[in-house]
Formats: structure tokens, sequence, C-alpha cells
């Protein structure tokens, strides 16, 4: 199971559901409408419940880019909140752009986790099933964010899990992990 220390902090890479993830706080990659949807969004609506629409409706929508939190629904213990991180729809075309949207996505998550003094919390590969941004270019992005908060000195967060759908995806992370560690 790959793994780095990062300050006081480690970043983690498993393969698996999200939702089994057993982190203080688990990050949806969701839509700007926050209305539920497939991949993620769907598996953990489902664990949550109807009640997870709630919580989400009194924010109107978030940003692409943005993030919003919420309680967790029926999803259990430890798991207290949801983040519904919202990346961007990749295109060649405006990689620069997807590229700095996926950044802020995680850094906005990890921000709203130090408010809720959230710990450990897991994140998927946002925005790379579908909405097509190629892993092997997300991967690096997702992995400096956690880094770059992590080192940043007194932090609530101490564990960030990157939870990877499939043994494939699992691999592309370490890889780009073990190349930014060196770094
Ligand atoms: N646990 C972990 N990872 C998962 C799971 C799961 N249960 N289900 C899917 N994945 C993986 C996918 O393989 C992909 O690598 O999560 C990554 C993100 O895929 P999507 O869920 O499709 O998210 P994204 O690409 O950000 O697209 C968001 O999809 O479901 C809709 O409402 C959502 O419109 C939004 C869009």
């Amino acid at each position: 199971m790959p793994e780095i220390v990062v300050g006081a902090g480690r970043i983690r890479l498993v393969q698996g559901d999200i939702v089994q993830a057993k982190t203080d706080a688990i990050v949806n990659a969701a839509n700007a409408s926050l209305a539920g949807g497939g991949g993620v969004d769907g598996a953990i609506h489902r664990a949550a419940g109807p009640e997870l629409y709630e919580l989400t409706r009194p924010f109107g929508g978030c940003a692409t880019g943005s993030a919003v939190i919420t309680g967790a629904g029926r999803i259990p213990l430890p798991t207290r909140f949801i983040v519904h991180a919202v990346g961007p729809r990749y295109s060649t075309a405006r990689d620069a752009e997807c590229a700095a949207l996926l950044r802020s996505a995680h850094e906005v998550s990890l921000r709203l986790c130090e408010e809720k003094a959230v710990e450990s919390v897991a994140f998927p590969a946002i925005s790379t099933g579908v909405y097509g941004f190629p892993i092997a270019r997300a991967a690096p992005i997702a992995l400096q964010a956690a880094m770059e908060h992590l080192k940043a000195g007194e932090r609530s967060v101490k564990r960030v899990v990157f939870v990877l759908f499939t043994p494939a995806d699992l691999q592309v992370f370490s890889e780009a992990l073990a190349s930014l560690g060196q770094g």
C-alpha cells in the first residue's frame, strides 16, 4: 500500500470503493448542480440516503473548481462529512484551465476539512471518469495539492487517502506519487 510522509501528515493510496473509506470526511466527485449523478456521486448518494440531497439543496449548486461540505447522511461513523467537490470536464484545448480548476477543487476541499477539524479525508480521482480528465495528468495535480496542504504547517488534516477504483488507476497514482516524492 503506497504511502508517503509529508510534514506531520501522510498520503496513502488504496484501491477500492470510496464509500468504504472509513475516514472523517469523504470527497464526492460532484457536478455543479449538486443534484447527484453516477460514478462516485451515485455510490455516495446511495450509501448516504436521500437526506444527502436535503443537505446539499440549500447551497443551490457549486462552481466548478470549488466544493461544499455537508454531513454524511447514513454513511456510518467515523465518516462525519461529505465534501462535494466539482472538478472540470476535461478538454485538451483548455488543458491549463482544467488543471487549475482540478487543483482548486482539491484545495478548497482540504480547506473545508480544516474548518471542520477533520483529521482524515478520502478523495476519489476527481474528474477522471465521466468528466474525461486523463488520469496520468490528473494524478500529480491531485497529489501535489494534498502534499502542499500537508506541508503548510499547523493542519488538522493528518491523513489524505486517495481511493482509486481500479488496479490500473492505483498504479498510475503510485507512479505519480513516487516521482513527486523524489522531487
Ligand atoms: N469509489 C472510488 N472511485 C470510484 C467509484 C467508487 N465507488 N466509482 C467510480 N470511481 C472512479 C472512476 O473510475 C473515476 O476514476 O472515480 C473517478 C471519478 O469518476 P466519476 O465518478 O465519473 O467523476 P467525474 O469524472 O468527476 O465526473 C463527475 O459524474 O456522476 C457524475 O454527478 C457526477 O456529473 C458528475 C460527473
